[in-house]
């Protein structure tokens, strides 16, 4: 594979595209290192990346390469061990812990490969927890759960709880969560991982339903077919970047979107 060089003090690729928006995460020489007794793992070495409003990324590499570290960082779960991450155009390392939480609550849902939901708890409440934070009237955040939950598909599994779900309506349910306090960005590390190839598929036209409504979204993945659905795509290898590339995404079924909840 030639990779093409770009003469010194051009923009680089990704930012060329103008249906992108202002960078809505800007990392800076990122590094972080893991201190285990004497043992010392380099996670993330000196990774610079930026990620404009509007875009769909997928990042892919090897297990170890750093994509969760990265995803951590981005989603200010965790801090770097040198570096700058400007979230939204804050920059998180002058910010207090709570100052942290709520600038993370309002910007980022977190979309995990083992859904993470509450065995007990149905599909509504689940949806409905993040918002305890938030703190809308009880009213109003029942009908904003329900929207989201009609806007994944799962408008008539409202009342189910987890067992009486199937895995791609688990992960709808935990896609319909993170959406509920309405974020700019979406993180899914390996959303992908649990589920069967139609199931998967059926995610990430739930993503790019949600990236066309202008929502950023970044999915962590190590399938390749997977990664097709995003416009630009990143390579980790340990620890760096070590490719990233713009792409035609792939459109199901010609591209017949299903456009839902665009009250905003
Ligand atoms: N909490 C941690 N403590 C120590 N080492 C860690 C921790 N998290 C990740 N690592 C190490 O950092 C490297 C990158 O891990 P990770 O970001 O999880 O990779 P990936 O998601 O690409 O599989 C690996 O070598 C991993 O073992
Ligand atoms: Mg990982």
């Amino acid at each position: 594979m030639t990779l093409i060089e770009r003469p010194s003090g051009s923009e680089p690729q990704q930012r060329a595209d103008p249906a992108l928006g202002p960078p809505l995460v800007s990392a800076r020489d990122l590094s972080k290192i893991y201190q285990i007794g004497d043992q010392r793992v380099v996670a993330l070495d000196h990774v610079s990346l930026e990620i404009a409003t509007g875009d769909f990324v997928a990042i892919m590499g090897p297990s170890g390469s750093g994509k969760s570290t990265m995803m951590n960082l981005i989603g200010a779960l965790d801090v770097p061990t040198s570096g700058q991450l400007v979230l939204d155009g804050r920059d998180i390392g002058a910010l207090s812990v709570d100052e942290l939480a709520d600038l993370r609550n309002r910007t980022i849902g977190f979309v995990f490969q083992q859904f993470n939901l509450l065995a007990r708890t149905s599909a509504l409440e689940q949806v409905m927890l993040p918002l305890l934070y938030a703190k809308p009237r009880p009213a109003e955040s029942e009908a904003m759960a329900r929207r989201r939950l009609e806007q994944v598909g799962l408008g008539n599994r409202m009342d189910h709880t987890p067992r009486q779900l199937s895995g791609g309506q688990q992960q709808r349910v935990a896609i319909a969560r993170a959406l509920v306090n309405n974020p700019k960005l979406i993180l899914a590390d390996e959303p992908t991982g649990a589920l069967d190839s139609r199931t998967s598929e059926e995610i990430m036209q739930v993503f790019t339903d949600l990236n066309r409504e202008g929502i950023t979204i970044v999915v962590v993945t190590h399938e390749p077919e997977i990664a097709l659905w995003a416009g630009r795509r990143i390579t980790f290898r340990d620890g760096h970047i070590v490719d990233d590339i713009r792409q035609t995404p792939y459109v199901a079924g010609g591209g017949v979107a299903t456009k839902v909840g665009s009250s905003t």
